[in-house]
Formats: C-alpha cells, structure tokens, sequence
C-alpha cells in the first residue's frame, strides 16, 4: 500500500488505494471526514480551509495535487510553486491527519478519457479567459470526491466562480458532499491570499491591493444605487491606473447563475468579480454587493 510515512508522524497516502484504506478505518471507528482540496503551496488562506474543516470533521484529509488539466498550454503548470515537504511540515501543525498526494499517473493513468464539464456557470469569467480550466478542476474535484469519499469539503470564497462550479457539480451527479465555502483571507493592505502572490516583484506587490480596492469601491457605488456597468467600467479603469497590465473582466453577477446584472436589486445576492494581470500573475478577488 502507497503509504509514506514522513518526520513528524503525518502520513502521505500516494495511491488511491491507500486513501481508501486509511478512510476505511476511520469509517469503521465512527469517524467523520472532510476533504480540502489544494494544489499545495500553502498558504494562510488555505490553513483557514482546514481550520474549517477540524471543526466539522473528526478528521481532515489534506489533498497536494498540482493538476494538469486545469492549466491551459500557455498557462503556468511548470512554474506552479511546488514543496511539498513544507506543505506536509504546515499540514501536520495544523493537525491534519492525511495528505493525499498522488503521482499524475495515479490520478489520469494511461488511456484516461473522461472530462466533466458544468454548463453554463463555466462559460462567463474565468471561464471566457482560461478555455477548458474548469473542466481540469470539475474532473480532479469529482475524482477526489469519489475517491475520498468525504462527508464535507472546503473551498476558500477567493475562487468564486470555482465555488458555484463545485458546488453544481455536486448537486448534478449526487455526490452527497457538503460543500463549504469559506471566506477569503487577505493581508494587512486587502490583498486576498494566492499561491500565485508569489510570482508578484517587490514594485508589483505594491500595486496588486489595488485590485481589492477598486471592487470595494465598485461594491459601495452600486449599493449606493450606481449604474452597475459604470461602476465596473470605473473599476477597470482604477486597476489600470494602478498599474496592473490588463484587466480580464469586472463584473457585478447574480451569486447562483454568475450571469451578469445590469441593475443590482438589495433583495437579489450580488457579487462583483475581477480578474487582472500584474507581470506573471493572473489575480482574481471578489466580494459581496451588500445594498
Ligand atoms: O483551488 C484549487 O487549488 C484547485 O483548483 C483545486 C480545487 C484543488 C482543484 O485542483
């Protein structure tokens, strides 16, 4: 059975053959299981996600995978931060109780030919800008859910439209997770927590808040009964006034269709959603429109 055991006492399954098993004994002991997802170079936004999850599970199930199918041919999949000895040493003082870390043949072996695609919720956004992505991610997630079995799993709020396709996901093929969203973590100055921060020069990390703070200024504009395709017009324009190189989109959504609104409704949840690009980083934020 793939099983590695590393200093510090916490185990990394390889296989998923010995996730089963380790699930399987906790199962049998009456045990509960929550499931965070990561593509590892962790981070305080994800020690959140499994601070979460020990408070609703007996035990957390950390998964390290670095998936193939979400990055587009251009895109960063070489250069995605990859240590998982610090990932595993950040885990275990967290109280984690197992990493998942399987090899790319492990998860797509020879001949693999299934792709899970979520109409609709995937097409707007990121959607528009990254062809295929959210397929790579309804496909590892729907796997890793088969796989581990969880009773809940975790997502951090900062991918957004990533939420509302998990959770779609879900609900279409009955997979019977408790899919919890939790909230994002930002540093001291509003910039939300990415893996990919880390790909900001010292002169870009003092630009990128400004990503957060021109859709905080959006948000209260709209609330504040702004014209909701001015308000993201004037966003754009903030983010590239700042310094950012371009801006993907800014758009003001309905929380469960992501479809855009053109006039924002106190009764009707809002959020407004931003992707920009900052030298080689590609930076999403979000944030609720409270009216
Ligand atoms: O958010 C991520 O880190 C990834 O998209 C996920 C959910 C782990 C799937 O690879």
């Amino acid at each position: 059975m793939a099983f590695a055991a590393r200093s510090g006492g916490l185990a990394t399954a390889r296989s998923v053959a010995a996730l089963r098993v380790r699930v399987g004994d906790w199962r049998a002991d009456g045990h509960t299981v929550a499931l965070v997802p990561t593509m590892g170079a962790l981070h305080r936004g994800h020690g959140a996600l499994i601070e979460a999850a020990r408070r609703i599970a007996d035990r957390v199930i950390v998964s390290l995978f670095v998936n193939p199918t979400q990055f587009g041919p251009s895109e960063d999949f070489q250069a995605y931060p990859r240590d998982e000895g610090r990932d595993a040493a950040f885990c275990d003082d967290l109280g984690v109780d197992l990493l998942f870390a399987p090899t790319v043949t492990e998860m797509y072996p020879a001949g693999f030919a299934t792709s899970i695609r979520v109409a609709g919720l995937t097409e707007g956004q990121c959607g528009a800008f990254r062809p295929g992505h959210f397929d790579g991610v309804a496909t590892v997630v729907a796997k890793l859910f088969t796989q581990a079995r969880p009773d809940s799993a975790l997502f951090g709020e900062k991918d957004f439209q990533q939420l509302a396709v998990i959770r779609r996901l879900n609900r279409d093929l009955d997979l019977g997770v408790n899919v919890v969203g939790v909230p994002t973590v930002r540093e001291a100055d509003g910039l939300a927590l990415s893996s990919r921060n880390a790909y900001l020069s010292a002169d870009e990390r003092r630009i990128a808040p400004a990503l957060y703070r021109s859709l905080q200024d959006a948000a209260r504009a709209i609330a504040g009964g702004a014209r909701v395709p001015a308000a993201c017009a004037e966003a754009r324009e903030q983010v590239l006034k700042a310094g950012f190189a371009s801006v993907d989109y800014v758009e003001c959504v309905d929380v469960d269709s992501l479809k855009p609104l053109v006039e924002f409704e106190p009764a009707r949840p809002a959020r407004i959603l931003a992707a920009a690009r900052l030298g080689r980083a590609r930076l999403i934020d979000n944030l609720a429109v409270i009216g």
